[in-house]
Order: C-alpha cells, then structure tokens, then sequence
C-alpha cells in the first residue's frame, strides 16, 4: 500500500516537474518571440513609418502626439497613440489597431483624415502590424489629452471623409509594381508601404487624392503659403535622381548629405532622421535598387 502510494506521488512530482519545464519553456518562447525581438523590430518600423516623427511634438513624450501638420485645409495635430486608456489607445485590441492603419476607420466606425497616411499602410504585412503594436504597448504611457484639429470649414465635417474616399477608390489606383527580384520586392514594400514616400513625392489632383501614389515624379506647392513641395525621385536623369548611384542614395537616407553636397531641408529632414536612418544597411540598397528601377518620369 505504502508503496503504491509513493509511486503516486513520484508521478505526481514527475508530472508537475514536466508541466512547469514546459510552462518555462512556453515562456521564454513567448518573451524571446513576443516582447524581445518584436520590440526591437517594432521601434524600427514604427520610425521608418513615421509613426514616431508624426506623433511626437517633444522628444521627451514619444508618440504622446500633438504634432502639428499645416495644410490648405487647416492645421491637423496629432493624436497621442501610447496606451493611455483614457487619452491614447490604451483599449485598443490588434483587431482595431490594424483596421485604423490599413482601413483609415476608427474602432468606433469613423473615417480618418488622409493626411495619417492609412492609403500606404494599406499593404503593410500583419506581422509587421503586430510587432508596431507590441511595442508601442511596451513603451512608457503618457497620459496627454490632445487638442482637435482646427480645420476650415467645411473640411471639419468627418462625414464628407466617406464620400472622398469612395471617390478615391474609383478613380484611382494603386500602380502595382510586379517584379521577381526579391530584392526590388523589398526596396518596393519600404518605398510603397512602410516609408509612404508617395504621400509627399507623388503629385495630387482635387481632394488631395494622390494620382497615383508610386508615381514619385514630386509634388508642387498645394498654396503659396504651405510649405508641401517636394522633387521628383524618379529615376530621371534631369528631374529626378537617375544621376545619383546606389550608394547616394542609401548614404542621403542615412544621413541627410546629397552627393552635391548639400545637406536636406524641410520636411524630409525629420523623415531621415527619425525614419530611414534606422533601416540597415541592407535594407535600404533595397530602396535605392527599387528607386533607380522607376521609369523616367
Ligand atoms: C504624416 C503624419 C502621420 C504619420 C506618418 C502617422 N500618423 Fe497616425 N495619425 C496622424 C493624424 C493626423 C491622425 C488623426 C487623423 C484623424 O483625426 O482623422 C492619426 C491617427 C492615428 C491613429 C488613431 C488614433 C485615435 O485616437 O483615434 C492611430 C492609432 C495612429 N495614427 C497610429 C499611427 C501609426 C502606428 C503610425 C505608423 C505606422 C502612424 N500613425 C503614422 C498622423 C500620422
Ligand atoms: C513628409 C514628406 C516626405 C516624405 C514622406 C518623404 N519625403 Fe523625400 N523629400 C521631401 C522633401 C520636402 C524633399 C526636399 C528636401 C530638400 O529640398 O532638401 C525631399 C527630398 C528627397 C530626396 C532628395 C531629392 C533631390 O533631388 O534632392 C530624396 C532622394 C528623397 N526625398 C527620398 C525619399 C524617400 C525614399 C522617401 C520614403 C522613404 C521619402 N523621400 C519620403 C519630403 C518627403
């Protein structure tokens, strides 16, 4: 009888033994997969995104939002994207939070304005979604309430958004670039998606809708008093960069200096120093190979 019991009982701690090297085990699967490597993957898509230059106004309160964006329209500020549950996005789910980045739709059935750039962020993988997500829910909170948008009228009416954007999706599309070059396909998702290069280098018609969002042959002034220019990046020789080499062009997203010499202005500084210089060195060869593949434009 004694002994019968014993060999309960070392079954038991056998068992137990067994279930808590697997819970250990399940454990520091979840820690290395979830929290050390998405974290790190994470802060680098969510600068290279822009997430951070566009919902930081100061340094000191990352993503607590209150960045200012002036437009023919008004002036937009930023919302705070930590997870606040009361004044960022602490309630969010992963379910939300990527229909707001690919749908432009709030977890309440509101469109978003445009100008947060959800066209580009359209065709970001979900893995990718996760790891921005994760992260942005392991960095401190900050407890910021954000003032609104003071917009002209009648661009403050949220509801003409659904007509726009059934506009949009009629008359234009996305110009697909079909390759088989794994490495074109990479620079392709970072120029096309993550860094929304086309939200600012691609021309726009009524509507601030985008013509064709990889067009990239540059965008003039929107209103004489609105600093939203930008130059053509496509690979022409004469008004793009088709003179520029592989090497310019990673070393520009790396530090800011053009192969003339001249040192970047205006809004693309932050997009540098926030957003591309955190890509490897790799990766943005990768940009540089899709970038001088674009047709003359
Ligand atoms: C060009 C500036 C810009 C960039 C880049 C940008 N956002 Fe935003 N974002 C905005 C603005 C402006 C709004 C407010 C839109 C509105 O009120 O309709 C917004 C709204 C949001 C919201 C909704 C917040 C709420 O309270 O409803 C989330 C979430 C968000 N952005 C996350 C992100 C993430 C994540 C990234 C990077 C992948 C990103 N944003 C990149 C400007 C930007
Ligand atoms: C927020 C708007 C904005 C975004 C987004 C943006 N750019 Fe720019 N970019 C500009 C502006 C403005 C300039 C002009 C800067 C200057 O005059 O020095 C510029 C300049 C450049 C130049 C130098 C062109 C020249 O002839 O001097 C290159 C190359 C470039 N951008 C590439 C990119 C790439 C690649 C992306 C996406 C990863 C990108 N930009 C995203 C606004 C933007």
């Amino acid at each position: 009888m004694v002994t019968v019991i014993t060999n309960l009982e070392k079954r038991k701690t056998n068992f137990l033994l067994k279930l808590n090297y697997t819970l250990l085990i399940f454990l520091i699967y979840f820690v290395t997969n979830n929290i050390a490597f998405s974290k790190e993957r994470g802060q680098i898509l969510a600068h290279a995104a822009g997430c951070f230059g566009c919902h930081t106004a100061n340094k000191d309160l990352p993503y607590s939002g209150g960045y200012k964006i002036n437009t023919k329209y008004g002036t937009f500020i930023s919302p705070n994207i930590t997870f606040d549950k009361k004044n960022g996005i602490g309630k969010w789910n992963l379910e939300e939070f990527t229909r707001a980045l690919k749908h432009g739709i709030s977890p309440k059935g509101v469109p978003y304005y445009p100008v947060f750039p959800y066209n580009w962020y359209k065709e970001l993988k979900n893995n990718d979604i996760n790891d921005i997500y994760n992260y942005l829910r392991s960095i401190p909170i900050q407890s910021i309430k954000q003032s609104n948008h003071k917009l002209k009228f009648p661009y403050n009416f949220r509801a003409l958004l659904w007509m726009r954007s059934k506009i949009e999706y009629i008359f234009f599309s996305n110009n697909q670039f079909n390759t088989n070059n794994e490495i074109e396909k990479q620079g392709s998702y970072i120029v096309k998606s993550i860094g929304h290069c086309g939200a600012c280098h691609s021309p726009r018609t009524f509507l601030s809708i985008v013509k064709n969002k990889n067009d990239l042959s540059g965008r003039p002034k929107s209103h004489k008093k609105i600093n939203d220019e930008a130059p053509n990046i496509s690979n022409n020789k004469t008004k793009g960069i088709g003179s520029w080499d592989e090497n310019d062009i990673v070393f520009f997203l790396q530090t800011g200096f053009k192969p003339d010499g001249d040192y970047v202005e205006g809004h693309m500084t932050g997009i540098i120093e926030d957003g591309t210089s955190y890509l490897s060195e790799n990766e943005l060869k990768a940009v540089s190979k899709y970038l001088l593949s674009q047709h003359n434009k």
